[in-house]
C-alpha cells in the first residue's frame, strides 16, 4: 500500500518483469519495540544477480526515519528517490557484502495496519503485499528469498510475549526491566511471509506428531479472556495438518507453528511462514458467541492459512501478478478439506453449493464490471485492489477444473510433480499449469494446455449455450454446445476456453440414462465433455425416449449456462436430478423466472408473483423425507438481489428489493402449515455441536421462524413473534439465539427493539458479537426509507469505532455492499453517505477505504435517477485531490 498521494499514478506491468540486480542471502533484524519510536537494525548480506547486468542497488521503503547506513561496516554514499533508498557505489564482482541500515517507525500511528503496527496495546506485523518496506529497506518482491534470524527487545511487562517466524534460539533478561527473544527461521522466505507479535498473550497448546515421527507444537495465541474461544481453532488446525498429509503427502515442516489473533486487521487472515496473523473473526469461537457460519468460516480459513505452507510459501509467487499461484489453489485446497471433512455426499454438495453462490454473487458481477481482470492480471496501480474474488474464487475454479480433467489421482501426481521441481522456488502460473499437465500426458489437460491457460488470461465470464435434440428415428440426444465471452476492459476479443462439461441425461422417471457418447464406452450417470471450439454437439446414442437434460452438473466450470428448459423440465430435475448442484440449480431458475417476469411486468409490483406449481416444488422440497435440512434450506432461499441485478440489462433495486420480498412473504404465507412443521420437526435440544447435520437443522428452523414471523407481520397474529422472543432468550447457542432475533429484526415486529436491546445488555464485552448486532441492523430490510437514518444513528453509538475494520465493515459494508433495497434510494441519500465514508476512511486506511470504494462498481447499470446520482457521488470522491492509490485506481476505473 503506497501512502504516497503526490505524483501521477504508477501502473505496473506484468511484461516488465525483471530478475533483481541483487539477491539477499540473509537478514538479521533487531528491534527495540516501543509504539512511539521503534528501532530498526537491518543487517543483510547481499550479492550481485550475476544474471543482470551490475546496476545501482534500489531499496523499498516507505514512512520510515533513516538514521544509518553502513557498507561492510563503514560509510557509504546513498541518495534517496522519492521513498526508495538507492546506493550506486557498492563493491563489484561476485562477492557478497554486508549491508547495515539503521531506522525507526512509529507504530502507534499506523493506521492503515500495513507494516509494524499497535492493536490494543500488542504489537502485530502485516507485510503481504508490499507492508516490510514500512518496517525496513528492502527489495520488497516476492522472488527475493531470503534467511531470516529476528532478535525482539521489549519492556517485559507490557509485552511479555515476543515472537517472530521460526525457532525461538535464545532469550533473557536486559537492564531496565526489559528482555529479549531470539528466533531463527529455518525455511528461506520471501519478505511479504515476515512477522513479528509483541504483547500480553496467551496461548491454547498442543502437541502433536506427524506421520514421520516427529513432533510439532501447535500454538493459539489470543488475549488472556479469550483462551475459552480457541478449542475451535485448534481443532481445525490439527484437522488441516492430517487432511494436508493424507490428501496432498505434504508434512508440517516446522517445529512450531503458531497462530495470533487480533482485533485490528484489514483482512481474514496472514500465511506468515510459522506465525499466522488472524482476524479475531476467524479464530475465536465458543458455542455462545459464535454462529455455525463462524464456525465453518473458521474452520475454512485456518485451513488455508495452514495450507499456504506448501502452496504459497514453500513454493510462492514470482511477482505479484502470480498472485492467483497461491491463492487460487490454496482456497481449492480448503474447499477441498471443507468437502472432505463432511461425512456424507450430501453435505459435500451443501459446500460446493455454497461456494458456488459466491462465486457467482460475487465474482461474476466483478468479472462483468469496471474492475474485471483476468486470474493473471496484466497491469496494476495498487496491488492491495487485485486481493480479488476472481484471483481467489475464480483462480479455485481454474484449478479445480485441472482436477476435472485429469481426475483426482491426476491432479494429485500433478501436484507432485510441482513440488518435486519448484519446492524453494518463487515461480508462476504457467510452471504452476505445466507441472500438472506434465503428470498427466495424454490427458485433455495436456494436450489443450496453451489454449487452457486462456482462463488465466482472458477476463470475463464465458456464456454457454446449450441446445438439445432429441431424435427418436436415430435414438440419439444431441447437446450443441456453443461459447461466447463479452469484452471486458482491455479485452475485446476472446478465444474460445477450454471449458469441462458434465452431462447427465435423466429418464421420465428421474434416473440417470447410462450415457453412449458417440457409440463410446457407456458411462453410468454423469460424463463430462470438454467444450474447446466456439461451438460442438455432442452425440449420444442409445436414447430411447426423449430426456430431461441435466447440464454443467457440479458447476463444472465457471461460466454462464443459457439452456432454454421448460418448467416442466425443470421442475423434473428439482424432483429427482441425481446431481444435488443441479437439483439446487433447477429451483433457482424457476425462482429467477419468476422473479425476472416479474420484474419486466408493466405497472406496480405483483404481491403475489408465485404460481401454485412452483409453490408446491417448494413444499415438495421441504417436506421431503430424504433431503437433508441443509439442503432444503438451500433451496427455499431465493436468489440474492445482486445475482438477480446481474441477469438484468437495466437495474432497478427498488424493484428488484420489492419483487423478491414478495416472493419470500408469499412463500411465508402459502407455506405456513409447512414452516410451522419445519420448526418443530428441526429444532434440537441437544448439546452444541456445530456438524454438518446439526447446522442444516439450525439453519432451516432459523430460516422457519423467519418465514412465520413475516407472515405473523401481516396478519398480526402474536403467536409467531412470541415463540420467536422466547426462543432468542432461551437459546442454548449463538445460532439459534441470533436466528431468532434475525427473524424478529427482518419481519419488522415491534418485539425486535426490545430484543436488540437486551442482545447488546448480553454482550457488551464481546467486540466479535456486537459486530452481528451492528451488521444486523445495518443490512435489515429498508421500510420507507428507515435504514440509512438507522445507519447515521449506529454510527454515532458509543461501542462504533470506524478505526477498528471490522466494526467499521459491520455497519457501512453491511449497508452500502449488502443491503441494496435500502442503499439505492431515488433521494441518492445512501450514495451521497457511501462517498463521505469513502473519503473519511481513505484518510487513515486506504485499504478498506478501496473495498468501499467497490461498492457502485455497477453504477452503469442502473436505472435513472439512480444511475446519474451514482456517477455523480463517485465523480465526488474522484474530484478529491488527495486520495489514496488505492482508491483512485477503483474510482478511476469505475468512470472510464
Ligand atoms: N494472503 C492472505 C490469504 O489469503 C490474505 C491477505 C492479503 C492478508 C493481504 C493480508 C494482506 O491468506
Ligand atoms: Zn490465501
Amino acid at each position: 500500500m503506497s501512502s504516497l498521494r503526490e505524483g501521477p499514478a504508477i501502473v505496473v506491468r506484468r511484461e516488465d518483469y525483471a530478475p533483481p540486480a541483487f539477491w539477499i542471502d540473509t537478514v538479521d533484524l533487531a528491534f527495540d519495540l516501543d509504539p512511539a519510536k521503534t528501532r530498526v537494525l537491518n543487517r543483510m548480506r547481499l550479492r550481485r544477480n550475476p544474471d543482470v547486468a551490475p546496476q545501482a542497488l534500489r531499496l523499498d521503503g516507505e514512512d520510515l526515519n533513516l538514521a544509518r547506513v553502513l557498507v561492510n561496516g563503514g560509510g557509504c554514499s546513498f541518495r534517496m528517490d522519492g521513498q526508495t533508498l538507492v546506493l550506486e557505489n557498492l563493491p563489484e564482482g561476485a562477492e557478497p557484502f554486508d549491508l547495515e541500515i539503521f531506522t525507526t517507525c512509529a507504530p502507534e500511528k499506523n493506521t492503515q495496519l500495513m507494516g509494524l503496527y499497535v492493536s490494543q496495546g500488542t504489537f502485530f506485523t502485516q507485510c503481504e503485499a508490499e507492508g516490510f518496506r514500512r518496517i525496513t529497506y528492502f527489495l520488497d518482491r516476492p522472488d527475493v528469498m531470503a534467511s531470516y534470524t529476528v532478535t525482539l527487545r521489549a519492556d517485559k511487562d507490557r509485552y511479555p510475549v515476543l515472537l517472530s517466524n521460526g525457532n525461538l534460539v535464545d532469550s533473557g533478561n536486559l537492564p531496565d526491566n526489559r528482555h529479549f527473544a531470539k528466533w531463527v527461521d529455518p525455511h528461506k522466505k520471501p519478505c511479504y511471509l515476515f512477522a513479528l507479535v509483541a504483547g500480553k498473550l496467551v496461548a491454547r497448546e498442543q502437541r502433536i506428531v506427524s506421520r514421520s515421527g516427529k513432533e510439532h507444537l501447535l500454538q493459539v495465541y489470543v488475549r488472556p479472556g479469550d483462551m475459552d474461544k480457541t478449542e475451535h481453532a485448534m481443532n481445525s488446525l490439527m484437522a488441516s495438518v492430517v487432511w494436508d498429509e493424507a490428501r496432498f503427502g505434504l508434512p508440517l515442516d516446522l517445529e512450531r507453528f503458531m497462530i495470533v489473533a487480533t482485533a485490528d486487521f484489514n483482512m481474514g487472515a496472514m500465511e506468515n511462514k510459522g506465525l499466522n496473523i488472524f482476524n479475531t473473526k476467524y479464530v475465536l469461537a465458543n458455542s455462545a458467541t459464535a454462529t455455525d457460519t463462524d464456525f465453518a468460516n473458521i474452520e475454512s480459513v485456518v485451513g488455508h492459512e495452514y495450507f499456504h505452507n506448501w502452496t504459497g510459501n514453500r513454493i510462492t509467487c514470482r511477482d505479484w501478478f502470480q498472485l492467483s499461484l497461491k491463492e487460487g489453489l490454496t482456497v481449492f485446497r480448503d474447499q477441498e478439506f471443507s468437502m472432505d471433512l463432511c461425512a456424507d455426499p450430501s453435505a459435500r454438495a451443501v459446500k460446493r453449493i455454497e461456494d458456488v453462490r459466491v462465486l457467482r454473487t460475487a465474482q461474476f458481477p466483478e468479472d462483468a464490471g469496471p474492475m474485471a481482470h483476468p486470474v493473471r492480471p496484466d497491469s496494476y496501480v495498487e496491488i492491495n485492489n487485485f486481493y480479488t474474488v476472481t484471483i481467489y474464487e475464480k483462480g479455485a475454479e481454474v484449478v479445480r477444473m485441472m482436477q476435472t480433467l485429469v481426475g483426482r489421482d491426476g491432479f494429485r501426481k500433478g501436484m507432485e510433480l510441482y513440488f518435486q521441481r519448484h519446492d524453494g522456488q518463487a515461480v508462476t502460473c504457467d510452471d504452476f499449469a505445466q507441472a500438472v499437465a506434465d503428470a498427466n500426458p495424454g490427458s485433455e489437460l495436456s494436450r489443450l494446455l496453451p489454449q487452457f491457460k486462456r482462463w488465466y488470461s482472458q477476463a470475463g465470464t464465458p456464456r454457454v449455450q446449450a441446445t438439445g435434440r432429441f431424435d427418436a428415428e436415430a435414438r440419439t440426444y444431441t447437446l450443441e454446445l456453443a461459447q461466447t465471452c463479452d469484452p471486458t476492459p482491455g479485452q475485446s476479443d476472446k478465444a474460445p476456453f477450454v471449458i469441462p462439461v458434465a452431462i447427465g441425461l435423466l429418464d421420465a422417471q428421474g434416473r440417470d440414462l447410462p450415457l453412449h457418447l458417440d457409440g463410446g464406452p457407456a458411462v453410468a450417470g454423469t460424463q463430462t465433455v470438454v467444450l474447446s471450439e466456439a461451438c460442438q454437439s455432442f452425440v449420444f446414442t442409445g436414447i430411447d425416449a426423449e430426456p430431461v437434460p441435466s447440464v454443467l452438473r457440479g458447476f463444472s466450470a465457471p461460466v454462464v449456462l443459457d439452456m432454454n428448459l421448460s418448467d416442466a423440465e425443470l421442475l423434473h430435475l428439482l424432483a429427482h436430478d441425481s446431481d444435488p448442484f443441479n437439483r439446487w440449480e433447477a429451483g433457482q431458475r424457476l425462482a429467477l423466472r419468476r422473479a425476472l417476469h416479474a420484474i419486466r411486468a408493466e405497472g406496480p409490483v405483483h404481491q403475489e408473483p408465485l404460481d401454485e406449481a412452483f409453490v408446491a416444488a417448494m413444499r415438495a422440497v421441504l417436506r421431503h423425507p430424504a433431503l437433508d435440512a441443509a439442503f432444503k434450506e438451500l433451496v427455499l432461499t431465493l436468489p440474492a438481489e445482486t445475482y438477480i441485478a446481474e441477469q438484468l440489462d437495466i437495474v432497478d433495486p427498488q424493484r428488484i428489493h420489492a419483487v423478491r420480498e414478495a416472493m419470500r412473504s408469499q412463500l411465508a404465507h402459502a407455506l405456513h402449515e409447512d414452516w410451522i412443521w419445519a420448526y418443530e420437526q428441526h429444532r434440537d435440544n441437544g448439546a452444541y455441536r456445530p456438524d454438518p447435520v446439526s447446522t442444516g437443522r439450525r439453519a432451516l428452523t432459523g430460516m422457519a421462524l423467519t418465514m412465520l414471523c413475516l407472515a405473523a407481520r401481516d396478519n398480526g397474529n402474536p403467536v409467531w413473534p412470541g415463540k420467536a422472543y422466547q426462543r432468542f432468550k432461551d437459546a442454548g447457542n449463538m445460532t439459534d439465539r441470533f436466528n431468532a432475533l434475525s427473524a424478529l429484526v427482518i419481519a419488522g415486529l415491534p418485539l425486535a427493539s426490545e430484543a436488540l436491546a437486551r442482545f447488546h445488555g448480553m454482550f457488551r464485552q464481546e467486540a466479535l458479537v456486537l459486530d452481528k448486532w451492528f451488521a444486523l441492523q445495518a443490512g435489515a430490510p429498508d421500510r420507507g426509507g428507515n435504514i440509512l437514518p438507522a445507519v447515521r444513528q449506529l454510527l454515532a453509538h458509543p461501542d462504533f469505532n470506524l478505526r477498528n475494520p471490522n466494526r467499521a465493515r459491520s455497519v457501512i459494508f453491511s449497508y452500502c455492499s449488502a443491503n441494496p433495497g435500502a442503499f439505492h434510494r431515488a433521494d441518492a441519500a445512501g450514495y451521497v453517505f457511501w462517498s463521505e465514508k469513502v473519503i473519511e476512511i481513505d484518510a487513515f486506511n486506504p485499504q478498506v477505504a478501496a473495498r468501499l470504494a467497490r461498492a457502485l462498481d455497477r453504477w452503469k447499470k442502473l436505472a435513472e435517477p439512480y444511475r446519474s446520482a451514482a456517477r455523480e457521488a463517485i465523480a465526488r470522491v474522484a474530484a478529491k485531490p488527495d486520495l489514496s492509490n488505492d482508491v483512485r485506481e477503483v474510482v478511476t476505473r469505475s468512470l472510464a
